[in-house]
């Protein structure tokens, strides 16, 4: 019998990057790939906590924890992301080395922000494929920025994938890979890759509501508020009077204190047409009937999810990536209103009210399209459907 395909699949440690990664790792289980997952200590842990990981794979595929002294916490603190590079780079790299000299390896498949795991690679000739989980038009934007603000270049214009090809010849654009598997599979939803306990005490809550009346809002798994913007936000959200289910992490207010009170007026009008939760099943979530747009910070996989079930957007994006997936749904693919980095009461309740009553049809037109080609791209003959396929056979022909 020929030997498997071994490949290590290495995300960065945020909810994003893992969900979208671990959705990959199954589809190429599921074309008898043998898979190491490789994550942090904390991601490990919570994955075997509030997820059916093990059981959903199988024999071929080991979880494997980075060890200890990697965290996500640091991210709230000044420094944070060099800090969090700094761990990387002095445990996952040794790590990563040894592990490929004991185990044989056909490929390493490794997050776009882990240069770390492509020095490594490069060391012991061993062929890596980057997966990146923005957008194309965010990565090409970073890519060309100096060039492009030096030749009044921006906003991009034109063919971006054809563009990266010029620097990254192959390409294998195979998302959103969440519908991909959904497709595969023929299931209406995929496994949770949660790394928090869900909470679905909102799904009778949402049951109860008309179609297409509830605003989900949502800030990802990383973006935070100070204090003064969760009350700006608090009021433009209630007194747009529209409904609304917000996750609100527990970790989503920098500098919260249990003795800080909420005005009786956000608790009120909460109470009357909002929900809350600590964390849901977002893609579940997004494919309810009752939702009628997302307020979201525009991170990548939240933005492919609210494509992928036609739901409209209002885009208030906080950082890297974010503004320029929050340009392309505003002013580009045209399916939401991108307010930018204002936090005004005012604004946010004008947009929330523009959204979901007066130009929901101009925007459903659009976003039932930008539906349909996803859903196109993932079927069989579609783009990211032949690009799955070639990138299965390219592993394959990496097989010594
Ligand atoms: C990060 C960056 O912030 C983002 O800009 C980049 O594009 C990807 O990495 P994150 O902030 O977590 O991601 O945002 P996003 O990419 O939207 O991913 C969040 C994920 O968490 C989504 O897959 C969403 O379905 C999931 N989620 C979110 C839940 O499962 N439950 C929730 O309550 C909220």
């Amino acid at each position: 019998m020929d030997p498997l395909p071994h490949v290590i699949i290495f995300p960065f440690p945020a909810q994003g990057h893992v969900n979208s990664m671990l959705k990959l790792a199954q589809l190429l289980s599921l074309s008898n790939f043998d898979i190491t997952f490789l994550v942090t200590l904390d991601t490990h842990d919570h994955l075997l906590n509030h997820t059916d990981v093990i059981s959903r794979f199988g024999s071929g595929f080991l979880l494997q924890a980075l060890p200890h002294g990697i965290s996500m916490d640091v991210m709230n603190t000044r420094d944070g992301i060099s800090m969090l590079y700094d761990s990387l780079n002095k445990i996952a790299k040794p790590f990563l080395r040894e592990f490929i000299t004991y185990s044989p390896v056909t490929c390493l498949i490794a997050d776009g922000l882990l240069s770390l795991a492509g020095d490594v690679a490069k060391e012991i000739n061993l062929p890596i494929i980057y997966f990146r989980t923005a957008s194309a038009s965010s990565f090409w934007s970073y890519f060309c920025m100096p060039d492009l603000i030096q030749v009044g270049e921006l906003p991009l214009k034109g063919p971006i994938l054809s563009q990266i090809r010029t620097v990254c010849p192959n390409v294998y654009t195979i998302g959103a890979v969440h519908a991909h598997l959904k497709a595969k599979l023929a299931t209406k939803s995929t496994s949770s890759n949660s790394l928090w306990q869900e909470d679905e005490s909102w799904m009778s809550w949402l049951d109860t509501q008309p179609p297409k009346s509830v605003i989900y809002v949502s800030f990802g798994s990383v973006a935070g508020l100070t204090k003064e913007e969760l009350l700006e936000f608090w009021y433009g959200l209630v007194n747009s009077e529209q409904k609304f289910l917000w996750v609100m992490r527990p970790d989503l207010i920098i500098g919260r204190e249990k003795k800080d009170e909420i005005p009786v007026e956000l608790e009120q009008g909460t109470k009357a047409r909002g929900y809350m939760a600590d964390w849901v099943p977002q893609e579940k979530v997004l494919a309810h009937r009752a939702i009628g747009g997302f307020l979201t910070h525009s991170g990548w996989n939240s933005t492919l999810e609210s494509i992928v079930e036609g739901v409209p957007m209002i885009c208030w994006p906080r950082f890297a990536d974010q503004q320029v997936n929050s340009r392309f749904v505003g002013e580009v693919w045209k399916m939401g209103l991108d307010i930018k980095d204002t936090c005004d009461r005012d604004i946010i309740a004008k947009s929330i009210r523009d959204l979901m009553e007066k130009r929901n049809g101009e925007f459903s037109q659009r976003t039932e399209h930008m539906a349909s080609l996803a859903k196109k791209a993932v079927n069989e003959g579609g783009s990211s459907y032949i690009n799955l396929d070639r990138l299965i056979q390219d592993i394959r022909s990496m097989i010594p």
